[in-house]
């Protein structure tokens, strides 16, 4: 009966027929048309529209390299620094899916922080697209997840105590502490058991909720629609009489699709040098120490997270134990992530776009993105990296210093921002886009 009130399927040339029949029996055609095709879109899209379509191909590259690796990786603490090597050397083309795989995870992490930072350009977070945000925090913090449990995986010096020092932290909650870390591992330290579970997490649990995130997080996008660089709701404009739609609205299609794909093409040259002539990254993208299996009775002198935890890493070594525990700053690390959640609601400013707001907004973004680089950079250091403060200031490590104004800068970004936002001096927000 639905084929009969269809229109019948036309464009697919020889296939017509065919898309015809499954459209008969599945909104196929609809699908595409809501979700992309006829999915009405600002015409000022700039630089910064690009990292949402290039955060999707990232995952999908990941994917794909992942299960390539899993034909070869064995999950086993004998066995997975031996199957990584082997991956390396002796699988056909192994190393260029292994290379791919740890260098997309950094990609990852800088396209999705060049995403969110657009958000706070552009005001994409705030009304209507709080929980379009939210699924977005939600997506951060399980590839946070994610990047932690795989890099366990190699099973190398670093792999091993970085857990180590990770899974300990959640020791220093109190009460619970103890017990629960140990649930964490399975095991009194991290082994083979826990390389199971991360084993288990990274490959199937994690990518599944991943997904099905990115799936809410489009859907909420079509329904609300896209913000711009002007941040002005194009749904509230009078139609254009002649196309239907919105005065500065275009169809993703083909407009938008073209875009992407350009800045896939740039991503993938760009992508493609790291992967040829810089795999390791001066030991950003991965560590020396990782070249090493992992050995319980060894520690490494210096232990660091891979550079995008770095800021939250800083944030916790900033804050000094109460009673000897680490449970505040374990706190503060955890309260840096969660705070992501209130930006819709912190943020009271009339206007949404950076081009509007006031100096203050201005300042206070740039205080914060120099604040968030610089705790990303003392977290990979050593905290005497800068040397200390003579005796008259109690021998103090200057990088600590430096870390803890960070750490009140980052806070004060969020804490104070339904004040500043609210007092700063706005300029009227444009009819059209400009
Ligand atoms: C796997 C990760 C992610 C994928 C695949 C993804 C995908 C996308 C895509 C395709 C768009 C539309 C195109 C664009 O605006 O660039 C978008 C928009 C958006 N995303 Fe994401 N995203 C991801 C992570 C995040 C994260 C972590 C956040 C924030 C915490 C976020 C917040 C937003 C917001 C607010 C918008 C609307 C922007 C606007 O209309 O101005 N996304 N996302």
């Amino acid at each position: 009966m639905a084929a009969a009130e269809k229109p019948p399927v036309t464009g697919f040339g020889p296939l017509n027929c065919v898309v015809g029949w499954v459209d008969a029996r599945f909104p196929l055609i609809k699908l595409w048309e809501e979700q992309w095709g006829k999915y009405i879109a600002p015409k000022n899209f700039n630089f910064w529209y690009y990292f949402g379509s290039l955060a999707a191909f990232v995952l999908v590259l990941q994917i794909v390299t992942g299960i390539f690796l899993t034909m070869n990786y064995k999950p086993d603490a004998t066995q997975a620094f031996a199957s990584v090597e082997y991956i390396m050397r002796e699988v056909p083309f192994g190393w260029l899916i292994r290379y791919m795989h740890s260098t997309g995870a950094s990609a990852f992490f800088i396209v999705v922080y060049l995403h969110m930072f657009r958000s706070l350009l552009y005001g994409s977070h705030r009304q209507p697209r709080e929980l379009l945000w939210i699924f977005g925090v939600l997506i951060y913090l399980c590839l946070m997840g994610e990047a932690f449990f795989g890099y366990l995986l190699p099973w190398g010096q670093m792999s091993f105590w970085g857990a180590q020092v990770i899974v300990n932290l959640f020791g220093s909650v109190p009460f619970i502490g103890p017990d629960l870390s140990e649930w964490i591992r399975g095991d009194y330290v991290i082994s083979d058991a826990t390389l199971n579970r991360f084993f288990a997490f990274h490959v199937i649990a994690i990518p599944l909720v991943l997904i099905g995130l990115v799936a809410a997080h489009l859907t909420a996008l079509h329904e609300v629609g896209s913000n711009n660089p002007d941040g002005v709701e194009i749904k509230k404009q009078p139609k254009d009489p002649q196309t239907g739609l919105p005065l500065d609205g275009i169809y993703s299609h083909p407009y938008y699709t073209i875009k992407d794909l350009y800045g896939v093409a740039v991503f993938l040259f760009v992508f493609a040098i790291v992967v040829f002539f810089a795999p390791e990254m001066g030991g950003y993208f991965l560590e020396a120490n990782n070249f090493i299996p992992a050995d319980s009775l060894k520690t490494p002198p210096h232990i660091a997270p891979v550079w995008y935890f770095t800021p939250y890493y800083s944030i916790l070594r900033a804050i000094p134990p109460l009673f000897n525990s680490q449970f505040p700053g374990v706190a503060a690390m955890g309260a840096a992530t969660l705070i992501l959640f209130f930006l819709p609601w912190l943020d009271r400013s009339p206007v949404k776009s950076i081009r509007y707001r006031g100096p203050i907004y201005k300042v206070a973004l740039t205080a914060f993105v120099v604040t968030f680089l610089l705790l990303g950079y003392l977290g990979t250091e050593p905290t005497n990296v800068w040397g200390q403060f003579g005796p008259w200031l109690g021998n103090v490590e200057r990088a600590t210093v430096i870390a803890r104004i960070g750490t009140l800068i980052y806070f004060a970004f969020f804490v104070l921002m339904p004040w500043y936002s609210r007092i700063d001096k706005v300029k009227p927000e444009p009819q059209r886009l400009t």
